[in-house]
């Protein structure tokens, strides 16, 4: 009855109560966030609108009080549930929109649907503003159990994360261990991301997880140099990704692909600062991890802590095989070329001794590789003993040192390859006699 009311009242509401008033552009649908309610001044949560803040306040109708919309939620729901084939979740540009944690879920009637973020979308600037269901924060905005999703624009999704960087992990244990990865694709197959900006996560900018054939393109992913565990995509268990034309500059790795990933192209990536294009860190905890099939070429680090970078612990078992960096350019990054199999994070672990067990790394191709290298070292291959690094091949490696008359070097350690062309630093470990099958 209020309701009713409120509808004769004010005509705006009567949009949100009946809820699918979508306009029509083409042929498809399109649902736009605004019209469900959203505010868009990056001051009210717009995930959870009292009409009080949204309605003309002038009417004095004091009982709306408590009555609240979801737009987000709802301008999704229609999406989701539109039987056009192609529909469409409109966040529009010029507005600022504040959300808190956010689940789309894909189970929807078409299998084509676009979400454009041409708006600016940010997160509560506190992490004790946060509100988190069940009390878990780990994710921020969550796509997931889709099969054909196109997310695209030209808006902004704002982590504000500088608060979160800043807990200091011994007072915080609660809030700290639930720190939010920004933005997540789980459980999906066939989606494109395209154009968006990312900012100042708390955690990973994005991360792409259990899914199939997932395009990542010319993205921006931002985040100052020193903003930990802000990797700027993160693959996991997925296999079939490209991520191609995207500018990453983070507090850490630019791409990492962790366990269960392979079939991944990455190309035409600028990438710094940060700490390079990673695979791993795998087998943590004598976990039995795998990644392979990574082809990564066509990238510039600027001045990055690592490069072309993998890293596995002591004691893991699995592998890192049939992976290839080319066409790559350093500026003044520190270990442009680095294999690490005694790789442990020391400020949480204090002891990291050496282990019979490794994760095998076989078949690496560093093909074309020049520039110049902040530290003297700028190739370094630190393999296991008990599981040396097997055909490692090097071909055209050109790394001068960023300070004129200093030669740059090599470690070469438990390492069999082969290397042609030039080769600067030398690494004599790398020679075809020695380069034979392993055994066991
Ligand atoms: C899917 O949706 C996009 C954007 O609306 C459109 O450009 C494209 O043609 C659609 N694809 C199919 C197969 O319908
Ligand atoms: C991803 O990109 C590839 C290569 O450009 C293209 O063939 C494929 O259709 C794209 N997939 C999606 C889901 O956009
Ligand atoms: C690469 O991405 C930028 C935005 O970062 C875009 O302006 C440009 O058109 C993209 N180029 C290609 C070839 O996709
Ligand atoms: C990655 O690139 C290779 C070689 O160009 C190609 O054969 C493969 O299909 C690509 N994978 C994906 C997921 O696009
Ligand atoms: C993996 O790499 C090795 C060495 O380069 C090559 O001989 C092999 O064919 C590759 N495997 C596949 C399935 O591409
Ligand atoms: C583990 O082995 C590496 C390489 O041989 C060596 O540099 C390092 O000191 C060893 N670490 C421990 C804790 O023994
Ligand atoms: C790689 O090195 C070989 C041998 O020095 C040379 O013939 C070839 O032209 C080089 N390739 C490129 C792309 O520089």
């Amino acid at each position: 009855m209020a309701k009713f009311l409120l509808c004769v009242l004010v005509f705006a509401l009567c949009f949100v109560s009946t809820q699918s008033r979508p306009i029509f552009i083409d042929s498809r649908k399109v649902y736009n966030v605004v019209d469900y309610g959203a505010v868009g001044d990056g001051l009210v949560d717009d995930t959870k609108v009292r009409l009080m803040d949204f309605a003309v306040f002038a009417y004095e109708v004091y009982d709306m009080v408590n009555y609240v919309v979801l737009p987000f939620m709802d301008a999704w729901k229609a999406t989701c549930k539109s039987s056009m084939s192609s529909p469409t979740m409109h966040v529009p540009q010029g507005m600022t929109f504040l959300l808190q944690p956010l689940t789309f879920n894909g189970n929807c009637k078409s299998n084509n649907i676009t979400v454009q973020i041409d708006g600016t979308i940010i997160a509560p600037s506190d992490p004790s503003a946060w509100k988190c269901p069940d009390d878990k924060c780990d994710i921020w905005i969550e796509f997931h159990d889709f099969k054909g999703l196109l997310i695209r624009g030209s808006g902004t999704i704002n982590g504000q994360g500088t608060k979160w960087w800043g807990l200091k992990c011994k007072q915080n244990k609660r809030v700290c261990g639930r720190k939010p990865t920004g933005f997540v694709i789980g459980g999906s197959n066939n989606v494109h991301i395209d154009g968006l900006t990312f900012e100042d996560s708390p955690k990973m900018h994005i991360a792409f997880e259990r899914s199939e054939w997932v395009n990542a393109t010319s993205l921006t992913i931002q985040a100052p140099k020193h903003s930990p565990n802000t990797d700027g995509i993160h693959i996991q268990h997925s296999k079939n990704i490209i991520i191609y034309n995207t500018s990453i500059g983070t507090g850490d790795d630019c791409i990492s692909i962790g366990d269960g990933s392979s079939h991944i192209n990455i190309s035409n990536i600028d990438c710094g600062p940060g700490h390079g294009i990673s695979i791993g860190s795998l087998g943590k905890d004598g976990k039995h991890e795998t990644v392979e099939f990574v082809h990564v070429k066509d990238v510039s680090f600027t001045g990055t802590t690592n490069g072309a970078r993998i890293k596995t612990w002591q004691g893991g078992k699995g592998h890192a095989r049939n992976i290839t960096f080319e066409h790559i350019t350093s500026i003044d990054s520190a270990r442009p070329i680095i294999i690490d199999q005694y790789y442990c994070d020391h400020k949480v672990h204090k002891h990291c001794g050496n282990e019979t067990s490794a994760v095998r790394v076989s078949n690496i191709v560093y093909d074309q590789i020049y520039g110049t290298s902040d530290k003297e070292i700028a190739v370094e291959f630190s393999c296991s003993k008990s599981v040396p690094c097997y055909n490692i091949v090097m071909r055209n490696i050109s790394l001068h040192s960023t300070e004129d008359g200093t030669q740059t070097s090599s470690i070469c350690q438990n390492v069999r390859g082969l290397r042609n062309g030039d080769i600067i630093p030398d690494v004599p470990c790398l020679n075809e006699a020695e380069n034979l099958p392993i055994v066991n």
